[in-house]
């Protein structure tokens, strides 16, 4: 008998110094009343600052490490926002559709700062199915942030944050990379 794993989901994880997320977290414009929620709405890399230009580079690095290098391929970074979760805020259920690489990049996570949550985006198997709290259900992977932690996987997996509770805020950036030959 042979047992075949086929097409193996990679998650990478990867961390950046503290001292690089507060410099960023400097440069950052400010949430103001009326945008004090979810994402600050605009590309995080036309920012001018240095710390945001050196923090590009780190994660341009990272995916260089990824992406195989016995053949010829452009990575291309793509928009890049900020992801500010006070008490009580969640992000839903979503994929980042056709994206090569989703990168997300924890620059502010408190130990109680909310789980993310992959979720398999194929239909539940049995053998792939995971029980929490007593429910079934499709497989996943909880991931704990902290703060300086890069994880990246695929476009395609389902991902979600559960709600805030703590009173320090969950900052993440989160960046799309485009792969293609070259
Ligand atoms: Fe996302």
């Amino acid at each position: 008998m042979k047992i075949h794993q086929l097409w193996a989901t990679p998650l990478v994880q990867n961390e950046i110094p503290h001292e690089l997320c507060s410099r960023v977290l400097d440069e950052l414009p400010k949430p103001s009343d009326d945008n004090d929620r979810g994402s600050l709405d605009f590309n995080v890399w036309q920012l001018p600052g240095q710390a945001i230009q050196d923090l590009r580079a780190r994660l341009e690095e990272t995916v260089k490490l990824i992406v195989p290098g016995d053949c010829a391929w452009d990575t291309r970074l793509g928009r890049g926002w900020i992801n500010f979760q006070t008490a009580g805020e969640s992000n839903s259920l979503h994929h980042h559709g056709e994206t090569s690489i989703v990168m997300i990049c924890y620059l502010q996570a408190g130990p109680g700062a909310a789980d993310l949550i992959l979720v398999d985006p194929r239909p539940p198997s049995i053998w792939t199915s995971r029980i929490e709290n007593g429910k079934s259900g499709r497989s996943f992977l909880r991931v704990r942030p902290y703060t300086g932690l890069v994880v990246c996987f695929p476009g395609y997996i389902m991902h979600a944050v559960e709600p805030h509770v703590e009173p320090i805020p969950r900052i993440s950036l989160a960046t799309n990379f485009w792969v293609q030959h070259s």
